[in-house]
């Protein structure tokens, strides 16, 4: 990538637009290698989904604008009724969408920091502005920050457990303190990208606290635990007032008639869908108690993913971990999210590691 300025557009941008970094795809992995860069599923779909969404082959209609079927799968697994459900083309587009539905210029959206590289983006493309909040020392979100920062301005509060690189939960007796704190005509939305991966009891749980808050919107994935990142389909749980209004603002027709066969076998297989994710979190569990074994302070991981504070090494880290083969998320100065991937990439990522410990290091804190 070359460090020339980007010529000027030959058009008039939105400032901000311009100012933003343009999309770059991350490093493929090497032949022989692993990408543990974007929290995937190491494991193939599910049983029954190939074939269902193979079998979904009328390309030359529309697909259902509603996502009928699978609204009412999640409808009637959730005990909700289907309008209290919303389908989105991955769980970014309902971010994005209750975003322009609840904030544009002048409003502020909150959300600890460093989380979701997306959040900061979306909030700036809905012509609102961000209100970052920065983790505490244990990477953890830092609740009564979040709660001081919300004013007259804010229209929007993003909590993001487990978050989003650091794997840190927000535990549920946290998670009501703040919406206790918080005004009743403020949107909450609870990311739980990664819930299924969640061993810890102590963890909030979105769903059950929806008959409580109408002001609680949860948003959960089919592209992690369930293996369909490439599918791209998500589903927001809440009110159906706040579900439509972020209707409203969606891009029509964006949600595929594959992707909804696709989710709905995976719905199908969940005794396959525990098992992996029983996998992936004893996995986990071994790694992060193998690193803090080598010395390296890891924060709690709860996701499918671990975060290692390497402070200003993180680019020289993260460029050892590829030279062996290892693609994973760096985020200078402050540190590396490493997937949890196939079996085979955690001995290679321990043996690189244990060579690195002793380098300096800062402490969890991001
Ligand atoms: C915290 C969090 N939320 C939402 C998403 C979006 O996932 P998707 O759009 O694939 O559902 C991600 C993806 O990495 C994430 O980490």
């Amino acid at each position: 990538m070359s460090d020339a300025p980007v010529p000027a557009a030959p058009v008039r941008l939105r400032p901000e637009i311009a100012a933003l970094p343009a999309y770059r795809q991350g490093r493929p992995a090497p032949a022989a290698g692993y990408k543990l860069s974007s929290n995937e599923n190491p494991f193939d779909p599910l049983p029954g989904v190939v074939g269902a969404v193979t079998a979904a082959a009328e390309f030359n209609r529309y697909p259902d604008a509603t996502a009928l079927a699978l609204r009412e799968a999640l409808a009637a697994r959730f005990g909700r009724s289907v309008d209290e459900v919303h389908v989105g083309a991955g769980s970014v587009a309902l971010l994005s969408q209750l975003i322009l539905a609840t904030s544009g210029p002048g409003d502020e959206v909150v959300y600890s920091w460093r989380s979701f590289e997306a959040y900061p983006g979306l909030v700036t493309v809905a012509g609102a502005t961000s209100r970052m909040v920065p983790n505490r020392a244990d990477a953890g979100h830092d609740i009564d920050a979040l709660i001081a920062a919300v004013t007259d301005a804010t229209r929007m509060l993003i909590v993001c457990s487990p978050n989003n690189p650091t794997g840190t939960i927000v535990t549920a007796d946290e998670f009501e303190r703040l919406m206790a704190a918080v005004p009743s005509d403020l949107l909450v939305v609870l990311d739980e990208a990664y819930a299924e991966f969640v061993t810890d009891p102590d963890a909030v749980t979105g769903l059950p606290l929806l008959d409580r808050y109408p002001n609680l919107v949860v948003l959960r994935t089919f592209s992690k635990a369930y293996g369909l990142a490439g599918l791209r389909v998500g589903y927001a749980l809440g009110g159906a007032s706040v579900l439509d209004a972020a209707r409203s603002t969606a891009i029509p027709l964006s949600v595929t008639g594959q992707s909804v066969a696709g989710a709905l076998a995976s719905l199908e297989a969940e005794e396959a869908l525990l098992e992996r994710v029983r996998h992936i979190a004893v996995r986990r569990d071994a790694l992060r108690a193998a690193l803090l074994a080598q010395g390296w302070q890891v924060p709690v991981a709860q996701g499918n993913f671990v975060w290692l504070p390497t402070g200003e090494r993180t680019a020289e880290v993260a460029e050892r971990l590829f030279d062996a083969g290892l693609v994973t998320r760096a985020f200078p100065p402050e540190g590396i999210r490493v997937s949890i991937g196939e079996e085979e990439s955690v001995d290679k990522l321990l043996a690189v590691l244990d060579e690195l410990v002793g380098m300096p290091q800062e402490g969890p804190s991001t």
